[in-house]
């Protein structure tokens, strides 16, 4: 975890606090239903449900929403609880496709292709990785789609949520977005607001830009009948048991981004615009110029003149560098093993305590590994090894200007102990 610099865009590490949590007895453990009393189908609950109900709170309260389900185990599980309460044989629905960053779970061949196969895609602008509102809204009204999907795992910019969303509210059409990646920049109010513009459902991972370990949420205002489905479709839909473990470090984690997620998310904004920078200044051919590259954790290279992004990533891993290749929207989808493409991430990273000077640094080991073709692994191994701490969190050694005593708006005493004595 501490030998390598880690620019996958999916990633990122616990804190301390809460990764002291995830061995707990709760891994042991059912808890089937509700925190509420009478609405657990086993007894032995009691203290899973003091937490339970707490992240479901918190979560409700830190997206400004009525309703969250907090029991799914990842993002494609909440994905599919969403996709199976709506979706039939036969509805059209509308995503992006996977050549340009749309997750397999959308696809024919993933979670979607289960309950429909008339699934379309976004007509798109020219550059491949925008959304084209005007085709979009009137292939919505063509189409009358039960659902549609926006959000990606390749996203760099807002998708246009608030105008689609004023179709889909003329037409009855659901419409979701998939936040997995930029969960814990909508928290931190660095990205769109999916529920404020518009959208009826938020999905999201809780361990990419969020602090969390890996579970998954559904976030919404939708109407009771509505979520009533939802809920069912969790449970006993698609799953029993929910990796109860995770459920503490996922209380703390939420707890860390109530505190200090603006701080984190605006740094992790101005990481990637860094990142991105000062890896064109190094002569790599960064996505997306002419809209100043990025707007959230990630950045995307065109490295075809480097021999491609396999070769890259591969070259990189040699190095201690992690990432991972990704196709560009005018690739062919056969390129899948070396496409056009590296996606990276620096949301680990800057929860490592990495500020600019350090994406400028990066970038420099960039040039020296895939453009000079020199061996920087030592040099790589010395530079990660000056950041042993996750900042942003409440940890005695958590750093400096996030500094450790740090509270939670209108709690007394330390929330975290108040909650966790004990577990
Ligand atoms: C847009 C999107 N949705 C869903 C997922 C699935 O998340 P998980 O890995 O938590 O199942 C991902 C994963 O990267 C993603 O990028």
């Amino acid at each position: 975890m501490r030998a390598t610099v880690n620019l996958i865009a999916s990633e990122n590490v616990l804190s301390a606090r809460a990764r002291a949590l995830l061995p707990s007895d709760f891994g042991h453990r059912y808890a089937e239903g509700h925190p509420e009393p009478g609405k657990r189908y086993y007894q032995g609950t009691r203290h899973i449900d003091v937490i339970e109900a707490r992240v479901r709170d918190e979560m409700k309260g830190l997206f400004g929403c009525s309703q969250a389900e907090v029991r799914t185990v990842s993002g494609t599980n909440a994905n599919d609880v969403v996709f199976s309460s709506f979706v039939k044989p036969g509805d059209v629905v509308i995503v992006n496709s996977l050549s340009v960053g749309g997750h397999i779970s959308h696809q024919p061949i993933g979670g979607m292709g289960k309950y429909t196969d008339r699934i379309l895609e976004w007509p798109r602008h020219a550059n491949g990785y925008q959304i084209d509102v005007d085709r979009s809204k009137d292939l919505i009204a063509k189409e009358k789609p039960r659902l549609v999907l926006l959000g990606k795992s390749l996203i760099m910019f807002p998708e246009p949520v608030r105008e689609i969303a004023a179709v889909c509210r003329d037409l009855g059409v659901l419409l979701v977005f998939d936040g997995a990646h930029v969960l814990g920049l909508i928290a931190g109010g660095q990205f769109q607001s999916p529920l404020a513009e518009g959208a009826d459902i938020l999905l999201g991972s809780t361990h990419k830009t969020f602090f969390g370990p890996q579970r998954g949420v559904v976030l919404s205002n939708l109407d009771d009948k509505r979520w009533k489905r939802i809920d069912r479709l969790a449970f006993p839909g698609c799953l029993s048991n929910h990796h109860l473990n995770t459920l503490p470090p996922l209380l703390v984690a939420t707890y860390e981004m109530k505190a200090f997620g603006r701080e984190y998310a605006r740094q992790v904004v101005a990481n990637a615009q860094e990142f991105a920078k000062s890896l064109v200044a190094a002569g790599f051919d960064v996505q997306l110029a002419d809209l100043g590259y990025t707007q959230s954790h990630q950045v995307a290279v065109d490295v075809r003149k480097q021999g491609g992004g396999g070769v890259c990533a591969a070259k990189l891993e040699e190095n201690d560098i992690i990432c991972n290749y990704n196709l560009l929207p005018f690739d062919d989808k056969k390129l899948a093993k070396n496409p056009s493409g590296l996606r990276l991430g620096v949301q680990e990273m800057t929860h490592w305590g990495m500020k600019e000077p350090e994406m400028e640094e990066i970038a420099r080991l960039f040039k020296a590994c895939l453009i000079e073709g020199k061996a920087v692994r030592e040099e790589v191994d010395h530079f990660r090894a000056k950041f042993i701490d996750v900042h942003y969190s409440f940890d005695p050694r958590a750093s400096r200007e996030d500094a450790p005593t740090k509270r939670v708006s209108g709690s007394k005493g330390s929330p975290i102990d108040m909650d966790l004595a004990g577990y």
